[in-house]
């Protein structure tokens, strides 16, 4: 008999993003095979399930990533250094993980014969925006290493296509939230970092006047994403994004709401690498990968509240 079941490498599946598209992808009946070196990432946030199995290495070790591609049909690969300010204080380090790292993968991918790659670039490639919402084709700029690094992958990507045929999308992920963010990591994202504190009663730290616009989506709506990518085809760029905006004042009161704990807010003054508006368009997504994001803010934020109390409640049990 045939085996039509699809096998997938996720690099970096141990990962905030990594994880959830795991689940999803062992629950549509696929075969998953993670490749993490578990630097940010964690066992933990995986499941036990007779179809995962997982890899400890790293993307930079080709004979490794050679040897975890082999017998996969399809790729996702999430693995990077995912830290803005990092990426500036050490762009050498950052360079190798983020552009050595993915090209590592990439020719793996090549050698292996895979059907198709799906890999994360981000919403940092555009830097500031000329307009918005920001579509895919608006001008790169990216304002920092990994921004850079992230837009050089896809330069990758579309020159292996054309040399050696392999068939990959990047998904441009705008802000990501959800559970397993780690808001310990002094690079966590806003909403998992001002959580932290307001579940904590600590002053959430604002960095500028508070006015900066985000688009906030859901970690499972980009699980989602991800899946439509692996079995689709086309080629290129995908904004994933809500194509709504919030501004971190109204996300704070969100969170107070939600949480029943108002604080004082402590500023400080804006960080160079931060831009002012990040607002996706998201017709793409629709339209290519027939992705409408499930889960309005409020929705996932208060999913995240939830999760965030039981997992405190275990941990003081
Ligand atoms: N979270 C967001 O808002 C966001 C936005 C845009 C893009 N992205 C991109 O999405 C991807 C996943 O990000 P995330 O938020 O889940 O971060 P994460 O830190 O939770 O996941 C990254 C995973 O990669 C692993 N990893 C790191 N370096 C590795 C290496 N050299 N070899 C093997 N494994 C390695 C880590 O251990 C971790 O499990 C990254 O490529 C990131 O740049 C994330």
């Amino acid at each position: 008999m045939v085996n039509i079941i699809r096998q997938v490498l996720v690099t970096g599946g141990a990962g905030f993003i990594g994880s959830h598209s795991v689940e999803l992808l062992l629950a549509q009946g696929f075969r998953v095979r993670v490749l993490d070196n578990l630097s940010s990432g964690s066992l933990d946030n995986l499941p036990n399930h007779d179809r995962l199995e997982v890899i400890k290495g790293d993307i930079r070790d080709a004979e490794c990533v050679r040897s975890a591609i082999q017998g996969m049909s399809h790729c996702l690969h999430l693995a990077a250094q995912v830290s803005v300010s990092r990426s500036v204080e050490d762009p050498v380090a950052s360079a190798e993980q983020n552009i050595i790292g993915a090209v590592t993968v990439m020719q793996a991918a090549a050698e292996a014969g895979i059907t198709r790659l799906v890999y994360a670039s981000s919403a940092a490639v555009y830097g500031i925006p000329t307009q918005l919402p920001i579509f895919e084709k608006s001008s790169a700029a990216p304002l920092s290493p990994y921004g850079l690094e992230k837009w050089v992958d896809e330069r990758y990507a579309t020159l292996f296509e054309s040399i050696h045929g392999l068939s990959s999308l990047g998904l441009r992920y705008f802000n990501v939230y959800g559970p397993r963010q780690d808001p310990h990591s002094p690079y966590a994202g806003v909403i998992a970092r001002f959580l932290d504190c307001l579940l904590d009663h600590r002053s959430p730290t604002l960095f500028g006047d508070g006015r900066q616009t985000r688009d906030f989506v859901y970690v499972g709506d980009v699980a989602r994403a991800n899946l439509a990518a692996l079995l689709g085809h086309q080629q290129g760029v995908c904004n994933v994004a809500t194509g709504q905006r919030i501004d971190l004042l109204e996300l704070l009161d969100l969170l107070a709401d939600l949480t029943d704990c108002h604080l004082h807010v402590s500023q400080q003054p804006p960080r160079s690498e931060d831009i002012r508006d990040s607002w996706g368009d998201t017709q793409r997504l629709s339209a290519w990968l027939g992705i409408t994001p499930d889960w309005t803010l409020k929705e996932g934020l208060a999913a995240l509240v939830a999760e965030a109390r039981r997992r405190r409640h275990l941990a003081s049990a």
